[in-house]
């Protein structure tokens, strides 16, 4: 059991946020449609560029250390099974979803606190935070039940493979799996199954209509267990750790 209960963190993170005034309304990191396709592109510039990705990086951190770790755990290992490990994600999932709550299109409605962080943030900020979390190495904490675990590989072999790749690592956009809290995986194919308002993809909510709660089970206690492969900070482009994943 955790030693803080979930109402107590949301109201001292509550607390926290209005002390810093951060609960404002006013959306300064959306982004309008235009600008995306900018970012892009400035994080490929990044990449080629080491300097000017360490003080990203050290922004990123700068810009994390105080309220991110509360829930997302340092470095964005997050202890809390329900909220989802920030390190090691790729960059650009990370970026798109800052993006998706900014602009409302997704919504936590676990603690309800994201939509409104994120329309806090800069589009600078946003890459500083997706550099700096994509760079941090991911703990892993595999599931126990082994046994589980394996019912569900041929599961993911058949139905999630396909776009998160053979070792759960996704790429760009697609979120890497491998790795990631097992009861917040839980949550969020269920809420896909449902096609939950809070949090609308047609991809997942197709990929996961035909899964059965025994089979969202195995699938989370699967990739929770696959092994992170070192890579680097950029995996949207091709990536010489990814031959043959898909
Ligand atoms: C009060 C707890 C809390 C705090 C503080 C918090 N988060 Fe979150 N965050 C969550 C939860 C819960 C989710 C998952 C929401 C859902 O179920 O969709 C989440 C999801 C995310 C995601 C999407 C991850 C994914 O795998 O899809 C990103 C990115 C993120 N948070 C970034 C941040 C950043 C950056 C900060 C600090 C500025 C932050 N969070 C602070 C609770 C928190
Ligand atoms: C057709 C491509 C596709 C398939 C097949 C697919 N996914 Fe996804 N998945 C995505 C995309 C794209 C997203 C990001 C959706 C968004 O923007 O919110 C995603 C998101 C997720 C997330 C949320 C990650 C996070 O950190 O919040 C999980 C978990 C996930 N997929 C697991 C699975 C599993 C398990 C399967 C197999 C049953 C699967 N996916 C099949 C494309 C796919």
């Amino acid at each position: 059991m955790h030693s803080i209960t979930k109402a107590a963190q949301v109201r001292n993170l509550a607390a926290m946020l209005v002390a810093l005034g951060l609960l404002a309304t006013t959306p300064a990191g959306a982004l309008a449609a235009g600008q995306t396709a900018a970012l892009d592109a400035r994080l490929q510039t990044i990449e080629q560029d080491p300097a000017a990705m360490q003080s990203l990086v050290q922004a990123g951190r700068n810009q994390t250390d105080t309220f991110c770790v509360y829930c997302h755990g340092s470095g964005g290992n997050s202890v809390n099974p329900d909220i989802p490990n920030l390190a090691e994600q790729n960059p650009a999932y990370l970026l798109a979803q800052m993006r998706q709550f900014a602009d409302g299109q997704r919504k936590d409605e676990y603690v309800g606190v994201m939509q409104k962080l994120a329309r806090t943030f800069t589009p600078h900020e946003e890459v500083t935070i997706a550099l700096y979390f994509s760079s941090m190495p991911l703990t892993r904490r595999p599931t126990t039940d082994t046994g589980l675990a394996l019912k569900g590989a041929p599961i993911f072999a058949q139905h999630c493979a396909a776009c998160h790749g053979g070792s759960g690592m996704g790429r760009g956009e697609y979120p890497r799996i491998a790795g990631q809290q097992p009861k917040y995986v839980i949550r969020t194919l269920k809420n896909f199954r449902k096609d939950a308002a809070s949090r609308p993809s047609v991809v997942m909510s197709s990929a996961t209509a035909s899964l059965k709660d025994t089979d969202i089970q195995a699938l989370a206690a699967y990739v929770a267990g696959l092994p992170v492969k070192a890579q680097s900070y950029f995996v949207r482009y091709p990536h010489p750790n990814f031959p043959g994943d898909n």
